[in-house]
């Protein structure tokens, strides 16, 4: 009886010790000052392989919530690539009564001032990684939004984005949209499809509109890959796992299309300047 005790005793002990918090299981980063504001920087930067990073923009809970720093530690390590998410909100949260929440957002979150924050953390990612480097960007609930808006109005800085259970996406916001984006709702999100995809099926050229992706996830709640992640639900980690899953696959893809297209199009260019050779 006594030496059952103490098998499970030290079983118990065992399991506890190899498992470790969900929390902790990827490396962390580190915050940084970059001009006004600080970025949270997580994962190697000189992976030349691929030459990506990744800026996320976190929800309207803002800069400090684990949820949403461990999306980004575990992206880094398991697409081994330099991952930031910078503090668009400046040290705030948002208040708890609607009219100033409204008021707040309009103040802290707007375009201008997130479009300017934009420019400098890819001038910034880009000297201190490579002028090549290549962005994509992530964002969560407030941060759905502004990623199709940085896919629409700032494509010159990135060629991706992807946009999980995004807030306040309407047909207007996506109806510039330059770049794909991989679209992931919950349940009780708006439907994404089919108001938002047929507008991007109508206004973005066929190249961007064909590889647009929209997910659901009809079981989970809004917020659940950010501050509304729950780790002591199965559920919500089984459909954890599959974003992450989901964002891997979509960012491959991407990458790998669009820089066949600039090997095609040096390939043309090649060919062009051969034929003005030959001409002269
Ligand atoms: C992980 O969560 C535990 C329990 O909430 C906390 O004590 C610990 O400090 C957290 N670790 C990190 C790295 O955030
Ligand atoms: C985030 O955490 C840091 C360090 O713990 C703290 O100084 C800062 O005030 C926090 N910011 C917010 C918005 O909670
Ligand atoms: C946008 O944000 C900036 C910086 O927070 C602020 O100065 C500006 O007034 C805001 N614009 C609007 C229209 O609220
Ligand atoms: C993006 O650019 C388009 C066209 O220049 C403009 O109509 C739209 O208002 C811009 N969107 C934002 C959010 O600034
Ligand atoms: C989709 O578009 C229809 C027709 O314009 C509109 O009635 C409906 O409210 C829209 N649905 C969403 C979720 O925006
Ligand atoms: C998280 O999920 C667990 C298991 O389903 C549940 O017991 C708990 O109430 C949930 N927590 C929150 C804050 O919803």
């Amino acid at each position: 009886m006594h030496v059952l005790c103490l098998v499970f005793l030290i079983l118990g002990f065992s399991t506890c010790q190899s498992s470790s918090l969900w929390n902790e299981t990827y490396p962390k980063g580190e915050v940084v000052r970059v001009e006004d504001m600080n970025v949270y920087t997580v994962g190697n930067k000189a992976n030349s392989a691929k030459d990506l990073s990744i800026i996320v923009f976190h929800d309207i809970y803002g800069f400090n919530i684990t949820q949403t720093r461990v999306f980004c530690d575990r992206l880094a390590a398991e697409y081994e690539v330099q991952v930031v998410m910078a503090d668009f909100y400046r040290g705030n949260t948002l208040p708890t009564t609607v009219p100033h929440f409204i008021a707040w957002l309009a103040q802290v979150g707007n375009w201008s001032q997130v479009s300017t924050d934009l420019r400098t953390i890819a001038t910034w990612l880009r000297k201190t990684s490579s002028p090549s480097r290549r962005i994509a960007v992530i964002g969560f609930c407030w941060g759905g939004l502004q990623v199709a808006r940085a896919c629409s109005n700032l494509s010159d800085l990135f060629f991706t984005g992807v946009s999980i259970h995004g807030a306040w996406l309407t047909e207007d916001e996506v109806k510039n949209l330059q770049r794909p984006v991989l679209f992931i709702a919950a349940g009780d999100d708006p439907p994404l499809r089919p108001n938002i995809s047929t507008v991007i099926e109508q206004s973005a050229n066929s190249q961007v509109s064909g590889q647009c992706q929209y997910e659901t996830y009809a079981n989970m709640k809004h917020g659940f890959v950010s501050a509304g992640a729950n780790y002591s639900n199965l559920e919500n980690v089984a459909a954890i796992n599959q974003v992450h899953e989901s964002v891997r696959t979509f960012l491959s893809k991407i990458s790998k299309s669009s820089s066949s297209i600039t090997s095609y199009s040096a390939c043309i260019l090649l060919c062009l300047l051969f034929v003005f050779d030959l001409c002269q």
